[in-house]
C-alpha cells in the first residue's frame, strides 16, 4: 500500500501531456491534443488527450483513462508500478506503509525471491563466462548453436555446474538462507530419517532465465547438454511454480521483445527458448515462446497489450498441426488477428532461420504466412482430398473459429472470405454461424437462470448482441433503459457538484429523486455507489475523482460518457439519448434525465406486473396487483404529459 497522500501528490503533479508525449507525437487541436494511437496501427489520428481534465481517449482501441492508466496499458504495469514510475519521474519519495503483517511478509518474501533469483542468475552467468567447466561445456555449446556473445548476454544465459551443491554452497556462503533458495525452486529438499537432504535442482545444464515484463528474473529453463538415450532425463527442466512465477501468465522473451512487438505491430509466436533466441539474433525481435506448453488466455492477453496481430510458427509435422487449432481459436477469441506459418517438415524456427539466414527467413515468413481459413483448409485438405463429408467438416471447423471472434464486423469479413475461398454460399455460412450462436445462447441463458434465479431476462448480457438474431434484437426496451441510465450517470458525474440551493447539490437531488430505483447495469450501480461514498469528502472534485478511479472500468466509462457528450457519436439520435446544449438550465436537464429513466423503469414494472397477473388466482392478490398497475400507469402518464409523449 502506498499512502494515499502520496498518490494524491503524484496525481497533482503529473502532467499528462508530458507523460504521454514520451510515447505519442501529439499535435494541439483547440484545447486538446491529438495523435496516432499507440495501441493500434492507424493512419488517421484518433488518439486524444484532454489536458484540462487529465485524461486520454483512444477511439481506435476504446481505451481511456488518466496518466496512470496510460502507463498501465502501454507498459503493462500494475497500478503500483505505474505510481512508482511517476513518483520517480517527479522526484516524489514513495515509502510504502500501512501494510498488514501478512502483506509485508508476502511483499518481503517476493522481494527476497527476486533477489535470490537475480543472485542465481549472476552465479550461472559467472560459471558460463569464467568457470572452466562452464566455458568448456556451456559456452562452447551455445557457440556451436550459433549464438553470438551479444545474444548470450542479451538473454542472460548461463551454466549450472555438474555438482549436487554448486549453487547451494556458494549461495549459503553469500548469506542466502536455504529456505528461500528452496522457495525459489532453486534447490530441492528431500526428507530423510537421518535429516533432510538438500541439493541443486539444476545441474550440468545450460540455463535460460525467464524474465517478467520489467526484466526481473522469475524462473529458469535449463537444457541438458548431451542427450543420452539410455538415461531417462527431461531435455528441459523448468523452475516450479513459485510466488513470483506463474507459468501460465508468462511468455518467454516478452521482455526482450515487447518494444519491437509494438513497433512492428506484430508478434511471432514460437514454441521453444532457442527459437526465440535464434530469431532474435537474426533480426526478428518481435518473438515470444509459450515454452512448450499449450497457450493460455493470460499469455494472449499479455500479447494483446502490445499488438493485435499474432503470427504463429508451426513445425511442419502434420500431426502437430491439428493440435494447434485450439491455440488459434483462443487467439481469435482474445480478439486478435492470427496468421499461421508452417515450416518445412523436420525444421523448427531455430534450425530453419540458421539454414536460411535472417533476411531470407523474413522473406519466407512474408510469403508463407496465411490466415486461419487457408491454414485450416490446407491442413484438412492434406488429409483427404475431395471427400464431401470432409468438406462439411472443414466448413464447420472454420465457422467454429469465426464464431470465436468477438467483433461482429470482423466476423462478417471472414465469412465473406471463407465464402470466396471455399466457394460456398455466404448465406449458408451465416446460417451455420447463427446455429452456433443460438446454441451458445441457449446454454448461456440456462446457465444464467441457475445462477440468478430472480433476475429478469433483461439483465442477461448477450454475448453477441449485434448478431442478426431475432431473439436478441427484440430486447430494445432494455437497451433504451440502459442508455437513459447512462445519460443520468453522465449528468451526475458532470454536474453532480452544482448547487441547486444552499447545501443541496444536484447529486443530492438525484439521489432523493431516484429513491429506491436501483440501476439495471451493474457498472452503473457501482459507479453510483462509488460516487455517493466519496461525494462528501471530495466536495467539488467528483468528476476528477471518478476519472482517477482505481477501478479502471469505472474510469473508462466516465471518460466515455464525457467524451460522448462533447463528440456525440453519429448515431446518438437513434439511441434516443437526449444530449443537452451546454448552457441549458442544468436542473432542467437533470429532471428530464431522471424522468426519462423513471419512465422506462415504470414501463418495465408495468409489463412485469401484467405478466404476473396471468398466474395469480387469489382474488385479493389480484386486486392488489391491479391497483399497483393502475398507480404505475398514472405516474407514467404524468411523466408523459410533461414531455408530450404519446403513449399507447
Ligand atoms: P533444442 O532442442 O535445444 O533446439 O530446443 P527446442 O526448443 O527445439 O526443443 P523442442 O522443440 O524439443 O521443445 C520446444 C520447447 O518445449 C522447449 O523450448 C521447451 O520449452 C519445451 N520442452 C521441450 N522438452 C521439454 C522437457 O523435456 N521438459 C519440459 N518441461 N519442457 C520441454
Ligand atoms: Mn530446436
Amino acid at each position: 500500500m502506498i499512502r494515499k497522500e502520496i498518490i494524491d501528490e503524484i496525481k497533482a503533479r503529473v502532467d499528462i501531456l508530458d507523460v504521454i508525449g514520451d510515447y505519442v507525437n501529439l499535435k494541439k487541436q483547440g484545447g486538446n491534443y491529438r495523435g496516432l494511437s499507440p495501441f493500434n496501427q492507424e493512419k488517421t489520428p484518433s488518439f486524444y488527450v484532454v489536458p484540462s481534465k487529465g485524461f486520454f481517449k483512444d477511439f481506435s482501441s476504446g481505451k481511456a483513462g488518466d496518466a496512470i492508466t496510460f502507463l498501465m496499458e502501454s507498459e503493462g504495469m500494475s497500478y503500483v508500478e505505474a505510481i512508482k514510475q511517476l513518483a520517480k519521474r517527479y522526484g516524489i519519495e514513495v515509502e510504502e506503509e500501512n501494510m498488514t503483517d501478512e502483506e509485508l511478509e508476502a511483499q518481503n518474501e517476493k522481494d527476497s525471491l527476486y533477489i535470490v533469483m537475480k543472485y542465481a542468475s549472476e552465479y550461472f552467468k559467472d560459471q558460463l563466462w569464467k568457470g572452466e567447466e562452464g566455458k568448456a561445456i556451456g559456452l562452447s555449446y551455445f557457440k556451436e548453436r550459433g549464438f553470438s556473445e551479444e545474444t548470450i548476454k542479451a538473454f542472460d544465459l548461463g551454466y549450472s555446474l555438474d555438482l549436487w551443491d554448486g549453487l547451494l554452497k556458494t549461495a549459503k556462503q553469500a548469506g542466502y538462507h536455504q529456505d528461500i533458495l528452496e522457495k525459489a525452486g532453486l534447490i530441492i529438499r528431500k526428507e530423510r530419517k537421518e535429516g533432510d537432504r538438500r541439493y541443486d535442482r539444476f545441474r550440468g545444464r545450460v540455463m535460460f532465465p525467464i524474465h517478467n515484463l520489467s526484466g526481473r528474473i522469475i524462473a529458469f529453463g535449463a537444457r541438458l547438454l548431451k542427450i543420452n538415450p539410455d538415461i531417462e532425463q527431461p531435455k528441459y527442466l523448468n523452475s516450479p511454480e513459485t510466488p513470483i512465477y506463474h507459468k501460465s501468465d508468462v511468455l518467454y522473451g516478452i521482455y526482450q521483445a515487447k518494444q519491437q512487438i509494438r513497433q512492428e505491430d506484430n508478434c511471432y509466436l514460437v514454441e521453444g527458448y532457442t527459437d526465440v533466441i535464434s530469431l532474435h539474433q537474426a533480426g526478428i525481435q518481435n518473438v515470444v515462446a509459450s515454452s512448450g506448453t499449450s497457450l493460455t488466455q493470460e499469455q494472449i492477453r499479455l500479447i494483446a497489450r502490445y499488438t493485435k496481430n499474432v503470427s504463429v510458427l508451426f513445425d511442419g509435422d502434420p500431426a502437430g498441426l491439428k493440435a494447434s487449432f485450439r491455440g488459434i481459436d483462443m487467439i481469435l477469441e482474445g480478439g486478435l488477428n492470427v496468421k499461421a506459418v508452417v515450416l518445412p517438415e523436420g525444421e523448427d524456427p531455430d534450425s530453419y532461420v540458421r539454414k536460411l539466414g535472417g533476411s531470407q527467413f523474413k522473406e519466407f515468413l512474408k510469403e508463407q504466412q496465411q490466415d486461419f481459413i487457408s491454414f485450416k483448409t490446407a491442413v484438412y485438405q492434406e488429409e483427404t482430398e475431395k471427400d464431401p463429408i470432409r468438406r462439411a467438416e472443414i466448413i464447420r471447423e472454420i465457422v467454429h473459429s469465426i464464431s470465436k471472434i468477438p467483433d461482429p464486423i470482423q466476423r462478417q469479413v471472414y465469412i465473406k472470405e471463407t465464402s470466396v475461398k471455399l466457394e460456398m454460399d455466404e448465406g449458408t455460412l451465416f446460417a451455420e454461424l447463427n446455429k452456433i450462436f443460438i446454441k451458445q445462447q441457449r446454454s448461456a441463458s440456462r446457465q444464467q437462470s441457475y445462477e440468478y434465479e430472480d433476475k429478469q431476462v433483461d439483465d442477461l448480457d448477450f454475448a453477441h448482441p449485434e448478431e442478426p438474431l431475432a431473439e436478441v434484437k427484440s430486447n430494445s426496451l432494455n437497451e433504451g433503459l440502459l442508455n437513459k441510465e447512462k445519460e443520468l450517470m453522465r449528468v451526475l458525474v458532470m454536474y453532480g457538484h452544482h448547487a441547486v440551493e444552499e447545501n443541496y447539490m444536484v447529486c443530492h437531488y438525484i439521489k432523493d429523486e431516484l429513491e429506491d430505483i436501483s440501476l439495471k447495469n451493474e457498472l452503473h450501480q457501482r459507479m453510483f455507489d462509488v460516487y455517493y461514498q466519496h461525494v462528501d469528502e471530495q466536495k467539488s472534485l467528483m468528476e476528477k475523482y471518478m476519472i482517477e478511479q482505481v477501478e479502471p472500468d469505472i474510469s473508462k466509462q466516465v471518460i466515455d460518457l464525457i467524451v460522448e457528450h462533447y463528440m456525440p457519436s453519429p448515431n446518438w439520435e437513434e439511441r434516443n439519448v437526449y444530449v443537452p446544449k451546454k448552457d441549458e438550465d442544468i436542473l432542467k436537464v437533470i429532471t428530464r434525465s431522471i424522468d426519462q429513466l423513471k419512465f422506462d423503469v415504470i414501463k418495465d414494472m408495468i409489463e412485469q406486473k401484467r405478466q404476473e397477473l396471468k398466474s395469480v388466482s387469489d382474488e385479493n392478490d389480484l386486486i392488489i396487483l391491479m391497483t399497483e398497475i393502475q398507480h404505475l400507469v398514472s405516474v407514467k402518464r404524468e411523466i408523459a404529459k410533461k414531455y408530450d409523449i404519446v403513449i399507447s
